[in-house]
């Protein structure tokens, strides 16, 4: 009796998500402790490398950042090194934050932001710049008359610095806020020599409508477009629109050299439609595609992977490119492919059909005609769909639960093409050759599976399994 009651005790109390394993099979994560924003982002002999924020000590807060870095040859295959930056210096001491790096000569030029809180004062923190740098790829040595911006009329959010190089200039954007917090707006620095930097001009800002403070700005050439890609706080939700607590975006436009001024062509839009896209940062790869990965997770979520010892993934890496209509079209990198494991279904589906994922991990490759479609992807602690309802032209991420949807109008013109990467904890869903994206996180229980709601029909449907790339 007493060993049927500790049974049936044991099934009521145990955590429902114990069994299943929510550490990603190929995408990048920490070994242990806590991530957020991608950092550093660059090519060093051969080799992307990738920092990124990091608190080794706990997977359930941020704590003082660090940054860990990992490198790949291919962005899909990583290997983690030590620990790059730790917050042991009076400028950095409360948090090594983000920033960007540039390759030159055989250097790695580092830019960051040193974090000082400054408790009993107003403003209760200072954000300095800073410059570090590496000759191995693996050992960073942070520059001895940091900071290099000590950013004194702009204080106190002053952050996350990116580097380019333009001409035999070099350039930096930084994200701040003005106006008492009330207001975020982007800035931008040239230097002659990479240490002395000046203020040229204010390349963004809000009126209010875009937020109080642009985190982690980026800004760069492409399809002869310019492209100022940020994430910022304080965007109100509007309908479909900006339902997460905190935005990534861009804005499209054109920029001159000469007068250091951004136009404005397309206005703000969201870059990704899912619940847990945040902090991007891009960078060319090897055949000069633009690149950009993104912190998946988003701040105050908590999601339950911290009690298996980690929190944060990075997204894939998606290549971007401007379309006519000024949108940024994604999709994964083309080594995806090698992460691709067995083909394990293939052929027109229907709504009687059920795969079942091994390891819970897959990716999906569908085609439809247009009409309402439904793709269920289930496990026992329920299920998310993928819909497109052909009537009001909406494609929906269900995730189920409190604010489980996420939606965006689409309109599409010949095939309707989805494609879905599901890794143990995460959603990535992209559809009209990356037209538009969802990136969500879900938390399955027991074996994930994969089916048809009632009277949806794939002209084909192609499940393969994936490999562990880390
Ligand atoms: C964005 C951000 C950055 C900051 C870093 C701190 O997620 O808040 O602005 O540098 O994270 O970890």
């Amino acid at each position: 009796m007493l060993i049927l009651l500790i049974i049936f005790a044991f099934i009521c109390f145990r955590n429902t998500y114990a069994e299943n394993n929510f550490y990603p099979l190929f995408h990048l994560a920490p070994e242990f402790g806590w991530m957020n924003d991608p950092n550093g982002f660059c090519i060093f002999n051969k080799e992307y490398h990738l920092f990124f924020q990091y608190n080794p000590n706990s997977s359930y807060v941020p704590g003082i950042a660090h940054w860990g870095h990992a490198v790949s040859k291919d962005l899909i295959h990583w290997k983690h090194l030590p620990i790059a930056m730790y917050p042991d210096k009076w400028y950095d001491k409360d948090g090594v934050f983000s920033g960007s790096a540039i390759v030159e000569g055989g250097t790695m030029y580092i830019y960051y932001t040193g974090n000082v809180n400054l408790p009993n004062e107003t403003p209760d923190h200072k954000q300095y710049q800073a410059l570090a740098t590496s000759t191995d790829g693996v050992n960073v040595i942070k520059y001895e008359n940091n900071p290099i911006i000590n950013g004194t009329q702009l204080q106190p959010d002053i952050r996350d610095p990116k580097v380019w190089k333009h001409g035999d200039k070099y350039y930096m954007v930084l994200g701040n806020s003005y106006n008492d917090g009330k207001l975020g707006r982007a800035l931008l620095y040239i230097s002659d020599d990479r240490i002395n930097w000046e203020m040229v001009s204010v390349l963004a800002e809000s009126d209010g409508s875009l937020g109080y403070m642009f985190e982690c700005p980026d800004f760069f050439e492409l399809d002869g477009y310019f492209v100022f890609l940020f994430s910022p706080q304080g965007i109100k939700p509007q309908g479909n629109k900006y339902r997460n607590l905190y935005q990534t975006g861009y804005i499209i436009g054109k920029f001159d050299y000469a007068t250091n001024k951004f136009t404005v062509i397309y206005n703000f839009r969201e870059f990704d439609h899912g619940h847990d896209f945040y902090a991007t940062q891009s960078q060319l790869d090897e055949d000069g595609n633009r690149v950009v990965i993104a912190w998946f997770d988003m701040w105050e979520e908590n999601y339950p992977e911290n009690a298996q010892g980690f929190t944060g993934h990075m997204t894939l890496p998606r290549i971007i490119r401007v379309t006519s209509d000024g949108r940024l079209i994604q999709t994964p990198v083309k080594s995806i492919a090698s992460a691709r494991g067995r083909n394990i279904y293939s052929g027109k589906m229907n709504s009687g059909e059920i795969v079942y994922l091994k390891d819970n991990v897959g990716e999906l490759l569908i085609l439809f005609r247009f009409r309402d479609f439904e793709v269920l992807i289930e496990s026992d602690s329920g299920s998310v769909k993928l819909s497109y309802d052909s009537k009001k032209r909406i494609v929906t991420l269900d995730r189920g639960g409190n604010d489980g949807i996420r939606r965006t109008s689409w309109r599409p013109k010949g095939k309707l093409m989805w494609k879905v990467y599901i890794d143990s904890s995460s959603i990535e869903f992209f559809c009209a050759e990356g037209k538009f994206a969802f990136s969500s996180r879900y938390f399955p229980s027991g074996s994930v599976r994969v089916r048809l709601a009632p009277n949806s029909e794939a002209e084909e449907f192609i499940v393969n399994e994936m490999k562990r790339t880390v």
